[in-house]
């Protein structure tokens, strides 16, 4: 298949990234929204959230005429060859994901199928889902039609804030379903496999991994599992260096030098969050549960997570005996630096109790200047210092590398207390000690 039509429907954050570095690749690629809006501002090459390098790369690409976006099916899937569904699947009932977008996305494709269409799955699903999309395609089809259409499950491991770099120079590329299928998918995946394109890097040599469409999906759910669980298991290895006088900032480091455990992931700290990682683990579970299999690993994995948030506030209550009147400043916002992705955010989660508890919170994020409404009673900083002024204590929640910076008598001079809580163990203890400070991490 030479210079296949591609199609990518739902533009939100792995619809954009696919559409955009597909484009790069020199693909002929359209992508559709249903919300004409969103379709407008991306063909507009303006953005609607915040992802390092995706705009300037939207803006190339649309102009090298490689990318379009539009909310007309017709325009973007007529003669079609292969299709990439990219729409959410937010978390549902009973922690099984919810699929009402996907199953929108089959109704609107299934008209335009036609003998050889390849449909890609891109869309984080429950394993099986591969084959219920078909089911759905199938069943939205006109009656008298049956074209031939293969399935493919491609799913995606991209992070926020390295979206584009995960998408163009990835460890590897899954690719489950019929060789038919999944054939003219790995075509349009060479040039990164043999990295051949404007800005390929030679060292980089990712595989391209083919398998069946439930090992694809579960490889996807796995693999953020085990990621969750790592973090998890570095907080509770941390949680107990406290407890027996260890320091984890030397424990972590050493046990990751073990190429078998690797130092990636392993940082203790607040806890993980996201809207992939809760959400990813949650669904597994759940799918245990369908089969009357209880995963309690996962399980683990979560309640580590959230005991971390609790965490925060125990340090403070134990330090500052009381929070009720007392003044804290939050340092970060974002779940993690390079995003302005406040889903499943640590930092949130710590200001409810903190509120809760009585306490006057203020906060400062580079990006993030506008907190959700129940939290309007959290003060806006201008700058970390703003946000110190006349704290009782201050915990850095999100490690933004502007963060390390921080002057210790600046920011101690901006207090009223003397309480700096490390909560991603990123600043030189030290030198704030030295400043006046006591200081905390986690793990130490
Ligand atoms: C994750 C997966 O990494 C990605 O492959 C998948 O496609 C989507 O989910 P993302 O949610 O963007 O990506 O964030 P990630 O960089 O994985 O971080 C997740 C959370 O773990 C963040 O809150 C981060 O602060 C935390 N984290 C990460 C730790 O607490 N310790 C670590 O050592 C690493």
């Amino acid at each position: 298949m030479s210079n296949p039509k591609v199609a990518v429907i739902g533009t939100g954050y792995v619809g954009s990234v696919t559409a955009s570095c597909l484009a790069l690749l020199g693909h002929q690629v359209c992508g559709f929204d249903s919300d004409a809006t969103r379709a407008d501002q991306l063909a507009a090459g303006q953005l609607p959230f915040y992802e390092p390098g995706l705009a300037e790369l939207l803006r190339e690409t649309l102009a090298s005429g490689n990318l379009r976006f539009t909310d007309d099916p017709r325009q973007a899937l007529e003669d079609v060859d292969v299709v990439f569904l990219c729409v959410g699947t937010p978390t549902g009932a009973g922690g099984n994901p919810d699929l009402a977008q996907l199953a929108s996305a089959a109704w609107t494709l299934a008209p335009y199928l036609r003998d050889g269409t390849v449909v890609v799955n891109k869309s984080t699903v429950p394993v099986g889902s591969a084959d219920w999309v078909r089911t759905l395609l199938e069943e939205a089809l006109p009656r008298n039609a049956a074209p031939a259409f293969h399935v493919v499950s491609n799913p995606e491991f991209l992070r926020e804030g390295s979206a584009i770099e995960d998408f163009l120079y990835p460890d590897r590329i899954v690719l489950g379903g019929d060789g038919d299928g999944v054939g003219p998918v790995a075509a349009l995946y060479v040039p990164i496999v043999t990295q051949a394109f404007p800005r390929a890097r030679t060292e980089v040599v990712p595989q391209l991994i083919t398998t069946d469409l439930a090992s694809a999906e579960m490889i996807k759910y796995a693999a953020n599992a085990f990621l969750a669980m790592k973090i998890s298991f570095a907080n509770e290895v941390a949680n107990l260096c406290e407890l027996v006088g260890a320091d984890a900032r030397q424990v972590l480091p050493a046990i990751g030098a073990d190429r078998r455990i690797g130092t990636a992931f392993l940082s203790a700290g607040v806890g993980w969050g996201g809207s992939c990682f809760g959400k990813d683990v949650t669904a597994l579970i759940a799918t245990g549960h369908d089969y009357g299999y209880s995963p309690d690993l996962l399980r683990a994995s979560i309640e580590v997570n959230k005991l971390q948030r609790a965490v925060v506030i125990r340090k403070l209550q134990r330090e500052l005996k009381i929070l009720k009147g007392r003044r804290v400043a939050i340092l970060g916002l974002s779940f993690k630096p390079g995003t302005d992705d406040l889903r499943d955010a640590p930092a949130i989660d710590v200001a409810h109790r903190l509120i809760a508890a009585g306490a006057v919170v203020s906060a400062y994020d580079p990006i993030v200047k506008q907190l959700p409404p129940d939290l309007a009673g959290v003060r806006i900083a201008s700058d970390p210092y703003d946000a110190a002024h006349r704290a009782n204590a201050v915990v850095l929640i999100t490690e933004w590398p502007e963060f390390t910076g921080l002057e210790p008598a600046r920011l101690a001079g901006a207090m009223s207390g003397d309480l700096l809580l490390d909560g991603r163990n990123v600043l030189p203890d030290a030198e704030f000690r030295a400043a006046g400070l006591r200081v905390l991490g986690v793990g130490w």
